[in-house]
């Protein structure tokens, strides 16, 4: 068994790698990702020497260069992960959301369609996605597979376009699909322009904790480590042309999971209970902002029996102590074009 990961230098799929690595000896893992600012090698030392792993430097939007490793290489499967993964960026420079996640999708279902020549016996094409794409709930309710697309930023748009051309080569080619679609993850290993680990790295060096708007909104949070045990259940067991929603059943408020993280900080860096939390600061909403995301994810686990292995609070413990064993990464990651996009973001809080 051979997969290719695209996006696996990056948060979530570094630990899909792991994960597929540590589980799977017998089978290979080709890793392609061309290393945006968001992708890192570090994130994968404790396994890049293992014998059923390889790297492979590369860009998704080169058809050329995606067609001639499919043709290279013989792929039994795909996971793909390699996107724009962040919506400020997106309300910055949507273009590049089109790019990579679009057109760089549908360069992977064209040279995956090639490569196996109408014989998918064997085959699987994994493309992960995200809860973004059906919109913003109200009060009430949760996702289904079953609701409505109704994207809201140019991230998002651009992850809803991925998964049509995805149900479309199954539609109109019988390319092997599976695709789910996930809440916000947290954990080790995420780049700190998304709110854990922002917030973290801002608390220990005392800068202020900028929320957007009230901080009303929800957003329902799942252990990374959780969804790259999902994404395998859903690569080996799912019917083909099927689609999964994952999540925690774990919704907060920015605000709440804010003072929830403060007071871990405070204990863990010895500081008086209520001394981070002082740092909240609100500033200006984000445009087009997502009210609430929560996941009804009772067919992945009815039908192939995954929950979440531990609760938010024990994640979120385990997420901080990993961001504070691991100060020379954060300062790695923070330093240089990163310095940059945080003045361009966040002026000069
Ligand atoms: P990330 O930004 O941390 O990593 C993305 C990776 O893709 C990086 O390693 C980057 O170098 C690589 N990449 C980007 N453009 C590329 C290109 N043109 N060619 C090759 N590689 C490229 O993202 P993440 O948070 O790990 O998200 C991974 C996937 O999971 C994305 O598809 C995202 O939409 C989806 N997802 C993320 C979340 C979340 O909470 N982070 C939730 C649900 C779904
Ligand atoms: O729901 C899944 C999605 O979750 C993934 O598809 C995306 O790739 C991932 O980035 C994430 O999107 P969000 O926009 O929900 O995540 P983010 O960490 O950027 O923001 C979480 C919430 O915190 C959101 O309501 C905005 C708010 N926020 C975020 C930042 C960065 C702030 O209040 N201040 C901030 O500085």
């Amino acid at each position: 068994m051979h997969i290719l990961v695209t996006g696996g230098a990056g948060f979530i799929g570094s630990h899909v790698v792991r994960h597929f690595l540590k589980s799977y000896p017998a089978c290979r893992i080709t890793n392609l990702d061309s290393l945006t600012y968001a992708g890192n090698l570090a994130n994968l030392r404790d396994i890049e020497t293992l014998p059923n792993y390889r790297f492979v430097k590369g860009d998704i939007t080169d058809s050329g260069f995606i067609e001639n490793l499919f043709s290279t290489e013989s792929f039994d499967g795909v996971i793909h992960l390699a996107a724009e993964s962040h919506v400020d960026r997106s309300i910055a420079d949507p273009t590049a959301f089109v790019k990579t996640n679009v057109l760089g999708t549908v360069n992977l279902l064209n040279a995956a369609k090639t490569a196996w020549k109408g014989n998918f016996e064997g085959k699987r094409f994994y493309h992960v996605s995200t809860d973004e794409v059906y919109g913003s709930l109200g009060t009430e309710g949760m996702f289904t597979e079953q609701t409505p697309y109704d994207p809201h930023s140019p991230y998002s748009a651009s992850k809803a376009s991925s998964d049509h051309f995805v149900r479309a080569y199954f539609d109109t080619y019988g390319l092997p699909v599976v695709i789910s679609n996930c809440s916000n993850n947290y954990g080790a290993f995420q780049f700190p322009e998304k709110l854990i680990p922002l917030f973290i790295n801002n608390i220990r060096l005392g800068k202020p904790l900028p929320v957007y708007g009230k901080g009303e909104n929800v957003r329902d949070w799942l252990w990374v480590v959780d969804h790259a045990q999902a994404i395998d259940v859903i690569y080996h067991r799912a019917k083909t042309g099927e689609t999964y929603n994952i999540g925690g059943h774990n919704e907060w408020t920015n605000i709440d999971l804010i003072r929830q993280l403060c007071a871990i900080m405070d204990r863990k860096l010895g500081r008086e209970p209520g001394e981070s939390v002082k740092l909240v600061t609100y500033v200006t909403d984000r445009a087009g902002h997502d009210l609430r995301y929560a996941i009804n994810s009772s067919k992945l686990q009815r039908e192939l029996g995954w929950v979440p292995s531990i609760t938010f609070e024990q994640g979120l413990e385990e997420t901080v102590e990993w961001y504070l064993e691991n100060e020379e990464w954060l300062r790695n990651v923070t330093s240089g074009s990163y310095t940059r996009y945080y003045e361009e973001m966040y002026g000069g809080r």
